[in-house]
C-alpha cells in the first residue's frame, strides 16, 4: 500500500492563490490565466506541494503530520516563488562610476570600447579571491530571496580565461549547495573578447571551442552556453560557430541577442533551437516571426533599457500577439542593470512594455521556468511541484506593478521551509 503523505506545512486563508496551473509555457492570451483560487489554501509535504484548493477543503482533506506548521496568510496574495531566468551575479567590483558617466551622456558601448564595461569587471574578478566573490554573491542571493525569488539562472562571463571562468562556475556550484536559492548555471565565456586577445580574436574563439567548453562540460559546471551576440562583440557567424560547438558538447543554448542593435541574433537563436533569446530590444520583424515559429523563449530585460537610460524597450506586445513565449528577468549585473528586484521589473514591464500584471506574473513563473528548462518542477503551485512559494503583503495581485520600488514579499518558502519572514 502506498504510504499516505502528510502535510508538514499548511498555508490557509490566502486571499488570491495564484497557482499558475494550466498551459506551460503560456503563450498569447493564456498569459493572463493565473489559475487563481480565491480564499485558497496549500498543503505541503516535505519539499513538495501536496494539495492546493479552497482553504477549508485543503485543510479538511490533507492529513497533518505531527508538528505541522500552519501559516495564516490573512487574505494576502500567494504566488509560486519567482524565477529570474537571466543574471550575472558573481562579481565583486561595482561600476557606479560608469552609471554616472552614462547619466552625463556617454553610451554603454563608448565606455566599453575605452576599456571599461565587461573588461573592467574581468580584470577585477581575475584578481579577487574566491572568498570575497562568494561573500558578495551571497549578499545578492539574499536580496533575490528577500524579494520573492526562489530560483535564478546564473552566468559566468567575467573570467574569460579557462581558469577564471571555472572559478566563477565553481562559486555558483558551491553557493548552490550552501544557499536556499537554486541556481541554474550558464557558461558565458563568450561575453567579450578579453584584453589579451584583442588583436587575435580567432585565437580566443579557438580557446573557447577547444578548451573552455570541454572543461566546463567535463566538470559538469553548466547547463547552458550563452554568448553576447552583438556588433563589436561576437558577430552572427562567430556566434553560430561557438554555440554549435557548445551544443555538440552537450550544453543547451541561450543568447544575448539584438540588445543594442539589430543583428539577427533572434533569428540565429531560433534556427539553433536555443532555449532562449534574451534582450531583443532591437529584434526585427523577421526575428519575431522566427521566435514565434520556434520553441525558443524571449527573455525580456526592461531593467537594462531603464538603467542604460534608453528610450526603446523590447516590443513585448508585438511578441505576445505573435505567439512568442515571453519571460522577464532583471539581468542583474554590475554594468547595464544592477537590481535583484523582479517586482521592479514587473513595474517597468507594465509601464514601458504594456504588459498587464497577469502577463508579467506568467513571465516570471511558468515561462521563466521554461526559459531555464525547469518547467516540470517549478513555476506552478500544483501537486508534486517543488514547494517554492512567496506570500505577498497585498490583497490583489495587481498591486505588484502598481506599488513600486518597495519590497512587499512578506514570507518566502523554499522547498517547503520558510527562508524569509519579514
Ligand atoms: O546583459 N550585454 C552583455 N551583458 C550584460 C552586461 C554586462 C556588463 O556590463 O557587465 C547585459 O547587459
Ligand atoms: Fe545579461
Amino acid at each position: 500500500m502506498p504510504i499516505e503523505k502528510k502535510a508538514t506545512l499548511l498555508i490557509k486563508n490566502i486571499g488570491q492563490l495564484i497557482t499558475m496551473a494550466g498551459d506551460v509555457p503560456r503563450i498569447g492570451r493564456s498569459m493572463s490565466d493565473l489559475g487563481l483560487i480565491e480564499n485558497g489554501g496549500i498543503a505541503v509535504a516535505g519539499d513538495e506541494i501536496l494539495a492546493v484548493g479552497v482553504s477549508d477543503e485543503v485543510q479538511g482533506h490533507a492529513p497533518l503530520a505531527e508538528g505541522c506548521s500552519v501559516i495564516d496568510a490573512k487574505g494576502m496574495v500567494v504566488t509560486p516563488g519567482f524565477i529570474d531566468p537571466h543574471t550575472h551575479p558573481v562579481f565583486s567590483m561595482t561600476r557606479e562610476k560608469e552609471f554616472e558617466m552614462r547619466v552625463q551622456g556617454k553610451s554603454y558601448m563608448e565606455i566599453a570600447q575605452s576599456g571599461g564595461g565587461i573588461r573592467a569587471s574581468v580584470r577585477d574578478l581575475r584578481t579577487t579571491s574566491t572568498e570575497i566573490l562568494m561573500e558578495r554573491t551571497k549578499d545578492r542571493l539574499d536580496r533575490f530571496l528577500a524579494h520573492g525569488v526562489t530560483t535564478i539562472e546564473a552566468k559566468s562571463g567575467y573570467g574569460l580565461s579557462t581558469e577564471s571562468e571555472l572559478k566563477q562556475l565553481r562559486i555558483i556550484d558551491d553557493l548552490n549547495q550552501l544557499h536556499a536559492i537554486d541556481m541554474v548555471p550558464t557558461f558565458l565565456g563568450a561575453h567579450e573578447v578579453p584584453d589579451e586577445y584583442r588583436d587575435d580574436r580567432e585565437e580566443y574563439i579557438d580557446l573557447l571551442i577547444n578548451e573552455m567548453i570541454p572543461a566546463v562540460v567535463r566538470d559538469n559546471l553548466a547547463e547552458f552556453s550563452d554568448i553576447f551576440c552583438e556588433e563589436d562583440v561576437y558577430d552572427i557567424d562567430e556566434s553560430r560557430r561557438i554555440q554549435q560547438a557548445a551544443r555538440s558538447a552537450g550544453l543547451d543554448l541561450k543568447f544575448h541577442a539584438d540588445e543594442l542593435k539589430s543583428t539577427g541574433g533572434a533569428e540565429l537563436a531560433a534556427s539553433l533551437n536555443a532555449r532562449s533569446a534574451d534582450h531583443l530590444v532591437y529584434v526585427s520583424e523577421r526575428g519575431i516571426k522566427a521566435l514565434a515559429a520556434s520553441k525558443t523563449a524571449a527573455v525580456l530585460l526592461p531593467g537594462t533599457t531603464f538603467s542604460l537610460g534608453g528610450k526603446q524597450y523590447a516590443p513585448a506586445r508585438k511578441m505576445i500577439e505573435e505567439g512568442v513565449i515571453v519571460a522577464l528577468s532583471t539581468d542583474c549585473n554590475p554594468g547595464s542593470s544592477y537590481s535583484e528586484s523582479l517586482p521592479v521589473i514587473i513595474s517597468l514591464a507594465a509601464l514601458q512594455m504594456k504588459m498587464i500584471a497577469a502577463e508579467a506574473i506568467s513571465a516570471v513563473t511558468v515561462n521563466a521556468a521554461y526559459a531555464v528548462g525547469r518547467e516540470k518542477k517549478i513555476g506552478q503551485l500544483t501537486q508534486n511541484y517543488q514547494a517554492d512559494i512567496t506570500i505577498w503583503n497585498m490583497s490583489d495581485y495587481r498591486e505588484l506593478p502598481y506599488h513600486y520600488g518597495v519590497n512587499l514579499a512578506a514570507r518566502v518558502i523554499k522547498k517547503g521551509k520558510v527562508v524569509v519572514d519579514r
